[in-house]
C-alpha cells in the first residue's frame, strides 16, 4: 500500500480514508470512511456518503444540526484515538526520542516493546521508506494490538516494519542497527544485548517512567564499559490558552510522562574506546540492584510500566 495520504494533500477524502470530526466542543471522532455507512453521535448521524468526495476542513451538519468539521487524522490525532493494549508514548516525547538519539530518513531502529504502536508510527514516520523498524513485543496480545494500529494509520501492511513477538533481550542475537529505543520495564537487562547491535557511534535511547529506573539503567551503561555520553532528561510541555486578551498559560498540563535517559556506543577501552569517566558518586555498576529489590519487597513497581495516563 502507498501509505495514508498525507493530511494537506490538494484531494477530496475517499472511501477506505481515517478522517477526524471536529465538533464545536472541541470533542474528536475517529472513523473509517465507508459508501452507504453512517456515523452516530449524541447530536445525530452524518451518512458517511456526505464526506466522502469533500475536501478536508469541510463542515458538515448531523441530523441534529450539530456543525462537525472533517479533517484528515494527523498522527497524534490517530494515537490519541486508536486502540489501546499498553500505554502510549505521547507527541512531546516522540518528538525528543527522534531528536535526540537522531533518528534519521535511512536509519534502521530497533524498538522495544512495542506496546500500542504509537511510538512505531513515529520512528516509522522518521526513517522513512528508505529506512527500517523493528519492533519486539512478548506479549501477543499488545503484538496485535499493536499491528493493526500500525497497519490501520498506513492502509495496509508497511513493508519497512517488521513486528517479533518475542522478548527483546533474547531477540537481539545477531541483529545490527544504527539506533535502539526502548520502552519497557527493566531496559537495563538489555544493554549487553544492546552493545552487541549498535557499532560504535550508535545511540540507545530508553523511556523511564521512573527515578530508580534512571538510576538502574544509567548505572548499567557506565558499567558495561562501551557508552558515553549518557545523559538523562524529561520534557516539560505547557500548553497556553489565547482568546483575545486573555492569554495565559492553561490550568492543567501533562507534569510528567517519563526520563528519556541517551547513550552513545563506544568501543572498549582495550579496543580504542574512552576511559571511563568518574563521576561524583559513581558506584562502578557496583550496587546490588537485586538486594535493593529484596529490600523493597519487588521490583517496586508493580504496574506493568510503574506509568499512568497524563
Ligand atoms: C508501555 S508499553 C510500550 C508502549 C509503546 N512505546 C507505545 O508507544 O505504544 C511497554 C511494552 O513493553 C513490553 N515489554 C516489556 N518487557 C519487554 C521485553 N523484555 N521484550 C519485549 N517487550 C517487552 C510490554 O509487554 C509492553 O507492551
Amino acid at each position: 500500500m502507498g501509505g495514508p495520504v498525507l493530511p494537506g494533500t490538494d484531494a477530496p477524502l475517499a472511501a477506505g480514508e481515517l478522517v477526524l470530526l471536529l465538533d464545536r466542543k472541541g470533542r474528536r471522532y475517529l472513523l473509517e470512511l465507508e459508501p452507504g455507512a453512517e456515523w452516530h453521535s449524541h447530536g445525530g448521524l452524518v451518512e458517511h456518503d456526505r464526506i466522502i468526495g469533500v475536501v478536508e476542513g469541510t463542515a458538515v451538519r448531523t441530523s441534529k444540526a450539530m456543525e462537525v468539521v472533517v479533517l484528515r487524522p494527523t498522527r497524534e490525532d490517530y494515537a490519541l484515538k486508536m486502540r489501546r493494549g499498553a500505554q502510549v508514548v505521547y507527541a512531546k516525547d516522540q518528538a525528543m526520542i527522534v531528536s535526540l538519539a537522531d533518528i534519521r530518513p535511512g536509519a534502521t531502529v530497533i524498538e522495544a516493546g512495542a506496546g500500542s504502536g504509537a511510538l512505531t508510527l513515529a520512528l516509522l514516520a522518521a526513517v522513512g521508506p528508505a529506512g527500517r523498524v523493528l519492533s519486539f513485543e512478548r506479549r501477543e496480545d499488545h503484538a496485535r494490538i499493536a499491528r493493526r494500529n500500525v497497519e490501520r494509520f498506513h492502509g495496509g501492511e508497511v513493508a519497512n516494519w517488521e513486528l517479533m513477538v518475542d522478548d527483546v533481550v533474547a531477540g537481539l542475537a545477531g541483529r545490527h542497527a544504527h539506533r535502539v529505543v526502548l520502552d519497557l520495564l527493566e531496559p537495563w537487562r538489555a544493554v549487553a544485548a544492546v552493545t552487541e547491535v549498535l557499532a560504535p557511534g550508535g545511540i540507545l535511547c530508553a523511556y523511564t517512567p521512573g527515578v530508580p529506573q534512571v538510576m538502574r539503567l544509567s548505572d548499567a551503561l557506565w558499567a558495561a564499559g562501551r557508552f558515553t555520553e549518557v545523559r538523562t532528561s524529561e520534557t516539560l510541555v505547557r500548553p497556553w490558552d489565547v482568546d483575545g486578551l486573555a492569554v495565559r498559560p492553561a490550568h492543567r498540563m501533562v507534569a510528567h510522562t517519563a526520563f528519556l535517559t541517551t547513550a552513545r556506543r563506544v568501543p572498549a577501552r582495550e579496543e580504542g574506546g574512552p576511559a571511563r569517566r568518574r563521576r561524583k558518586a559513581d558506584t562502578g555498576g557496583t550496587v546490588d540492584w537485586a538486594a535493593s529489590d529484596r529490600g523493597r519487597g519487588g521490583d517496586g513497581l508493580d504496574a506493568d510500566e510503574g506509568r499512568q495516563d497524563p
